[in-house]
């Protein structure tokens, strides 16, 4: 029992000051991408592949070992659930993984993944996928190798999924995104055909960039957002990153002539910060109080993104302030207008422009694609063609050159594999906690409509932000809403939104 007792203490020190030590690079990265002058670039190069190294000496430490054998047979393993098994499930899960690379993979992943993104760069810029292609093929091999090393029980992209949305698999997550699909590409393609449009140039109206971050602040803050834990600041490549129990940065991107990029974006932002900070602050550094999956994630930002900010209910709140904020913009509007407007659904062929419904088609086109080349299906020779194809397909446009197709993604350059999906869980999870919520709360459109959100927030927080790692994605979605995750909610909530304002 000492023996135990001495062996969680030790391991959770450890683990605790790894993640200080993580927090403090946050913050190097969070500098760089906000205020860093742009001198300060290779100093700080330096500093953040210092850290780095240091970190991952403390995540394969050799200790690690040692104290986890002592832990195997701890008495509180008997609760899977419980604060104690988590950490040492978690603890070793993560050992385990980072033991199983060869540090010779890892390198080379490592220095793939900065060459990738660099000839990315300029095959977008030239237009010319041939100057990806070589870099992309080492990567595929080095992401099939990976897969490989760390093991899987059916599909070899069940290993490369697993870094992202923990214990999910390919043959889970492709049922539910092939169902999905079958239901939204006629979804889309009755809007195309519908005589129905959105007076869209409400949106492009001058929208005063100082009005739009007050206005943006005031939205996040009514949602939950706590300023004395947090601030939003300025990016090219809007993000959210927490470097503390009580620290979660947010950043956006302000366009005087478009009115949804920097609010919608604030929102979304807001909603993985609402996560961050809706953790125990007492488990900080401790599996028990980190992020579960990036689909997770997603699921709270898109959340408050969709399901509540591009809802009447949020409207009918926040369209009379919209009016005083942007007098000029907005004085004549009618809410039904600004409410068809930012639900415009548009076959397009950028995935970060895209819309609430069509977005999902990319990433299930993104999804399609790298199982293939993982498998060893496509080639990646063929993968532009490929990807035109599909485009053609599933959303109705073909891309005019491979710089606007294949080559608009930075993940697969930078050797990211199995992400892609978690972008389309994180909506799907979105839409049934949503649907639960709802039930549970006795109808949230009445209570958004009078701006109170803190009764959904607290039940995200208790269902969800409070069991940081306890739970799997998939537990939580069945404890959360007494079922598996399904593509309806979704469905349910895209139709029942959209139908009317289409005419479908
Ligand atoms: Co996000």
């Amino acid at each position: 029992m000492a023996n135990h007792d001495q062996a969680l203490a030790q391991l959770s020190d450890h683990v605790r000051k790894t993640a200080m030590l993580e927090s403090i690079n946050s913050l190097l990265n969070w500098d760089e991408r906000t205020y860093m002058p742009e001198l300060a670039g290779p100093y700080r190069a330096e500093q953040i592949t210092w850290v780095s190294a240091m970190l991952h000496e403390r995540k394969t430490d050799a200790r690690l070992a040692d104290w986890l054998n002592d832990l195997a047979d701890h008495p509180a393993c008997a609760d899977p659930h419980s604060d104690i098994a988590t950490t040492i499930r978690e603890v070793r899960r993560e050992f385990d993984k980072q033991n199983k690379l060869p540090q010779r993979l890892v390198e080379e992943l490592a220095r793939y993944s900065v060459t990738g993104q660099q000839a990315w760069v300029e095959a977008r810029r030239d237009n010319d996928f041939g100057k990806l292609r070589p870099f992309l093929e080492k990567i595929v091999a080095l992401k099939r190798e990976q897969a490989e090393a760390v093991g899987y029980k059916q599909h070899p992209y069940d290993a490369l999924l697993d870094d992202y949305e923990p214990n999910a698999t390919t043959a889970e997550v492709k049922q539910t995104l092939s169902e999905l699909r079958s239901e939204l590409v006629p979804l889309v393609q009755a809007i195309r055909e519908s005589k129905q449009t959105p007076p869209v140039e409400i949106l492009h109206a001058l929208y005063p960039t100082s009005a739009q971050e007050e206005f943006g602040k005031q939205a996040a803050a009514a949602i939950g957002f706590d300023f004395h834990r947090g601030r939003l600041d300025v990016t090219h490549h809007p993000f959210c990153t927490e470097m503390g129990p009580h620290d979660c940065r947010i950043t956006t991107r302000y366009d005087e002539h478009f009115f949804s990029s920097a609010f919608f974006g604030i929102l979304h932002e807001a909603g993985h910060g609402l996560y961050e900070l809706g953790r125990r602050p007492e488990e900080y550094g401790m599996p028990t109080g980190q992020y579960v999956s990036l689909g997770i994630h997603e699921s709270q930002s898109r959340l408050w993104e969709n399901q509540v900010g591009r809802s009447q209910a949020f409207w009918q709140h926040f369209f009379p302030l919209a009016k005083q904020q942007f007098p000029a913009a907005l004085g004549k509007v009618k809410q039904d207008d600004f409410f068809f407007a930012i639900n415009e659904v548009k076959p397009s062929l950028i995935r970060v422009e895209a819309d609430e419904a069509t977005y999902n088609l990319h990433i299930i086109i993104r999804f399609e694609l790298e199982q293939a080349l993982i498998v060893g299906d496509l080639a990646v020779a063929d993968l532009p063609q490929a990807w035109n194809d599909k485009y053609r397909e599933y959303l109705g446009v073909v891309p005019p050159n491979d710089a606007d197709g294949v080559l608009q993604d930075i993940h697969w350059p930078a050797a990211l594999f199995g992400y892609f999906p978690t972008y389309s869980l994180g909506n799907l999870y979105a839409a049934q906690f949503f649907e639960q919520a709802d039930q549970d709360l006795g109808g949230l459109a009445s209570l958004i409509s009078r701006g109170e959100f803190a009764p959904l927030l607290k039940w995200l927080q208790d269902k969800i932000h409070r069991y940081g790692r306890c739970f799997s994605p998939a537990e939580l979605v069945e404890r959360a809403t007494a079922k598996p995750l399904s593509h309806e909610p979704l469905i349910r909530h895209l139709r029942g939104k959209l139908a009317p304002l289409y005419q479908l």
